[in-house]
């Protein structure tokens, strides 16, 4: 009976199928991979793609998949590995096609053995050149001699493992044969198991600092850097890790420009999918998460030297509506002694906002108030908007006309300007990538300079985002670039959802693979742009980074909420960034969306003044008013008060603050870190994101709630010191500890064995550069040593480092001896730099006597916190420093 026969083998299939389901997808469910992402999978579509159906387990928004593959899924084989110069390649194919279009069934494998401790792979397209990210990286042309990993290679499928050799633990293995690698023209998915589930980074995120493993989806616009703790002894089984020896840090850089995903599933393991490109990976062995950042800041970049004054205060809004009304802000600020050192202006200062123009009613004398600042030795800093307004008539309006002659704007698939929508109305967008562009650019921002003299810019609105999608006249329907075949959830249901459309050229690309680039492409030419300008250091913050971003400007979190709970995630963001290479990173303080209130803006300065970029920003509109004052002048007298000793203290750290961005700038260390990178045998710092340290000496731990008057904080085995006062908590073993935080308070402690370099704060950086400066050591508790390091220069002079116009002090402490000793010294005015206070905590006997460079020298002592004070010094700080006392 023929007609019967389809339903027989339809029978059939089933049958066979179900038997070797019984056997192949019978995996632990957090070994399931996902194998149909998109919404809409069902038994039918799922098998159709030859995977495992299984609706039974719990699903919940994101979970365990109902589709996932079989351990014997059909993948890449791989012939090779051959050994190579640079290390070793191989060959990867696959005989059918996958079930999304157009797979690249010849791929080719390279890794490159770059250094001890830094292992490169790439897996591309092995007939056709495929997009690369166009970021400097470095060349390696051959293998390093000696190598921390050991990579292998499974008999049979696709993939490899990298083990660290002096454990002999996996820290990667893609060759879970069940994770789906794929390499399609538009969609690219490679899972690798991770030996712990302590998972950091992926991109800018709202959230706790720790990553959950627990089916956790990232969508980032911004390719980063994945960093996983994990121990460097035992065998790791999950749940049952052994964290008694020091643990070491692989991580992942992944560098791409096309949209990435990835998730975190507890197996662990990590699936990252993107829709373009090659895969293009790094694995840095560590073994501390400090030296895996530097060794990731080694490939991208490491940071720039912020002029000394970008570390003052900032303090901006939406909406002051007026040049008089900037003004009179500052005034209120100078009338009640609160530092400042830059005052902002949102878009409200142009006019229509139109880039490069100021509004010629309530802006027009905008000039006069940055002259003002100017002299009082304070700094001024323009918004500027990547989109240029377009439909002005011609000759009307320069930045448009002269961008059209240049050729500067990006083209839609059709070869005509793309048109589309920001704040002035119709708007063309500059294609950085072009060299024409940096020309143009620079004209503008000349010429706009001659009116109002910026010290620094503001690129926000470089996602590059757009009020409509794709473009005025949307984007062609046709193009797999607009639609391609696999998009997981976004925000706005598209890629071009309020930007621009994918199927858009520039120069070097399509847009579809350089949208997360037009940030990054927009501040490295207005670096140099404004580096010549000014002929001084460049400062600027961006909405939109990349990695290597911080090589060139820093960035704040964007649009947050005037909300408690904004405020603890700020410090993920923080925190986040300074790992990503881009140290100069703040939130705005007391919130943007939403009206602030009392409370929670004062405790939100306090942690602000910690922020390594620290800045009030307020929006225009709270629902249908304008949103209430929140600048530190609109509050109470007490309330001030509490503000400016925030921000007095943050003057006071400055000089130690700039040697940490000094630091980071000379080889790739964090700014603000986490407490694990400072304890990284300490299971217990793992988690904390409520506090945060500045490098490895000062602790900070604000109030997140309102009401309390109290908090509870992390506290690592060692000796804490107060740092206003030098009370010591001795603790043996890391214990949660409850500490009073009135309202006046942010507690700060000092970590033993650190010294830190202070100078007399006043309301500008300007002013407090002369001042006198303080060394504060915090004595070890175990062996009376303590160590730290000051580096100063003119802080506003390009390349002073590269050009050894700096001094560099190392300060140590031993047997109640003190000495500060010159290591550098090419700063011209360090003559100039006096040393007139020592503070000593965790002295425990009074001392009989003192001396400075051999001379009885003032001083006091405090026994019931072993304090002592060496003060009314006047000591040039450009040669040695001894200080004895005898206990
Ligand atoms: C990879 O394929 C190329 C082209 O077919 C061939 O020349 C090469 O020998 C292969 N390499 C390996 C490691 O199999
Ligand atoms: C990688 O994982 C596979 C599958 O779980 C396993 O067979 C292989 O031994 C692992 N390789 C390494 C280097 O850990």
């Amino acid at each position: 009976m023929d007609t019967g026969s389809p339903f027989f083998g339809l029978l059939l299939c089933v049958a066979v199928c179900s038997v070797t389901f019984a056997k192949e997808c019978g995996m632990s469910v957090y070994y399931r991979f996902d194998c149909y992402p998109e919404a809409g999978s069902n038994q039918g579509n799922c098998e159709a793609r030859g995977c495992c159906w299984d609706d039974s387990k719990e699903y919940g928004d994101v979970g365990i998949p109902y589709c996932f593959y079989p351990t014997d899924y059909e993948m890449y084989q791989i012939s090779g590995p051959v050994d190579t110069d640079f290390g070793c390649t191989a060959n990867l194919t696959r005989s059918q096609p996958s079930y999304y279009p157009d797979t690249i069934k010849d791929l080719k494998l390279d890794i490159y053995y770059e250094t001890k401790t830094r292992l490169h792979f790439k897996i591309y397209d092995a007939t056709q050149k495929r997009y690369e990210v166009p970021i400097d990286t470095p060349k390696v042309t051959h293998k390093a001699s000696e190598t921390d990993y050991s990579v292998l290679f499974p008999s049979y499928g696709f993939g490899f493992g990298v083990t660290r050799k002096s454990t002999d633990l996996p820290i990667f293995n893609t060759s879970v044969n069940n994770g789906g690698f794929l390499f399609n023209d538009q969609f690219i998915q490679i899972s690798t198991i991770l030996a712990s589930n302590y998972i950091y980074g992926l991109g800018e995120h709202r959230g706790s600092l720790l990553r959950s493993p627990n089916w956790s989806r990232f969508t980032f616009g911004i390719p980063t850097i994945l960093l996983i703790l994990m121990p460097l002894s035992t065998v790791p089984i999950r749940f049952t890790l052994d964290w008694s020896r020091p643990t070491a840090t692989p991580t992942v850089c992944f560098s791409l420009t096309v949209m990435l995903w990835a998730i975190i599933q507890p197996a662990p393991a990590i699936t990252f999918r993107t829709i373009g490109g090659i895969l293009d990976f790094y694995i840095f062995l560590g073994p501390t998460p400090s030296d895996v950042i530097q060794q990731y800041l080694e490939v991208i970049g490491q940071p720039f030297l912020p002029p000394y004054w970008g570390l003052g205060f900032h303090l901006c809004r939406w909406g002051y509506k007026s040049a008089n009304r900037t003004q009179e802000i500052v005034n209120r600020m100078r009338a009640a002694r609160i530092p400042q050192d830059t005052q902002w202006n949102d878009i409200d200062y142009m006019q229509s906002h139109e880039d490069f123009t100021t509004d010629s009613k309530s802006f027009s004398n905008l000039p006069d108030v940055v002259a003002d600042l100017h002299n009082h030795k304070q700094h001024y800093i323009s918004m500027i908007d990547p989109a240029i307004s377009s439909s002005q008539p011609a000759g009307s309006y320069a930045p448009y006309d002269d961008g059209v002659k240049a050729d500067v704007f990006v083209k839609d698939a059709n070869g005509k300007i793309l048109v589309g929508k920001v704040w002035p109305g119709n708007t063309a967008f500059p294609d950085f990538f072009k060299p024409e562009t940096s020309g143009w650019w620079n004209t503008q921002l000349k010429g706009f300079h001659s009116q109002v003299q910026f010290d620094g810019v503001w690129l926000d609105m470089n996602e590059p985002s757009n009020f409509v999608d794709g473009s005025f006249e949307g984007c062609p329907g046709n193009s797999t670039l607009d639609n391609p075949p696999y998009l997981p959830s976004l925000t706005h249901g598209t890629l071009y959802g309020k930007t621009l459309c994918p199927s858009s050229q520039q120069a070097i690309s399509s847009h579809y693979n350089l949208h997360n680039m037009f940030g990054i492409s927009e501040v490295m030419v207005t670096n140099k742009v404004i580096s010549q300008l000014r002929g001084k250091r460049p400062f600027i913050i961006s909405r939109s980074t990349f990695p290597s971003s911080g090589v060139y400007g820093g960035h704040w979190l964007g649009d947050n909420y005037s909300k408690w709970p904004d405020m603890h995630y700020s410090i993920t963001g923080i925190l986040n960034f300074n790992m990503f290479g881009i140290p100069l990173v703040g939130a705005d303080i007391c919130g943007f969306n939403d009206n602030t209130n009392e409370e929670l803006c004062v405790r939100w300065h306090q942690l602000g003044a910690f922020y390594p970029f620290s800045r009030n920003h307020n929006s225009l509109t709270c629902g249908p008013k304008l949103c209430i004052d929140q600048d530190p002048g609109a509050w109470s007298s007490a309330s001030q008060d509490i503000i400016r000793d925030a921000l007095t203290t943050r003057y006071l750290l400055l000089p130690y603050l700039y040697t940490l961005f000094a630091e980071a700038h000379i080889n790739g260390s964090t700014v603000a870190r986490p407490l694990f990178f400072e304890f990284p045998h300490d299971p217990y710092t793992y988690a904390v994101d409520r506090q945060f340290l500045w490098g490895s000496s000062l602790l900070i731990s604000p109030v997140l709630d309102p009401g309390a008057q109290t908090i509870k904080v992390t506290l690592p085995a060692g000796t804490w010191y107060d740092f206003y006062n030098g009370s010591a908590i001795s603790i043996s073993t890391t214990a949660n500890v409850t500490l009073d935080a009135p309202m006046e308070k942010i507690n700060l402690h000092m970590r033993e064995g650190g010294i830190l370099p202070l100078q007399q704060p006043n309301t500008t950086t300007y002013v407090s550069r002369q001042g006198g400066f303080e060394l504060r050591a915090a004595i070890c508790s175990k062996t009376g040593t303590a160590e730290g390091s000051l580096y100063w220069d003119d802080g506003d002079t390009i390349g002073t480092y590269e050009n050894g116009e700096y001094i560099f002090l190392k300060f140590s402490l031993a047997s109640n001896t003190f000495v500060s000793k010159v290591v550098h010294n090419k700063y011209k005015d360090a003559g100039d730099m006096v040393l007139s206070k020592v503070t000593l905590y965790g002295v425990a006997k009074d001392p009989k006597s003192v001396t400075v460079n051999g001379k009885a020298a003032h001083y006091s002592y405090v026994s019931e916190v072993g304090t002592l004070k060496v003060s009314g010094l006047y000591t040039p700080m450009n040669d040695t420093i001894t200080v004895k006392w005898n206990a």
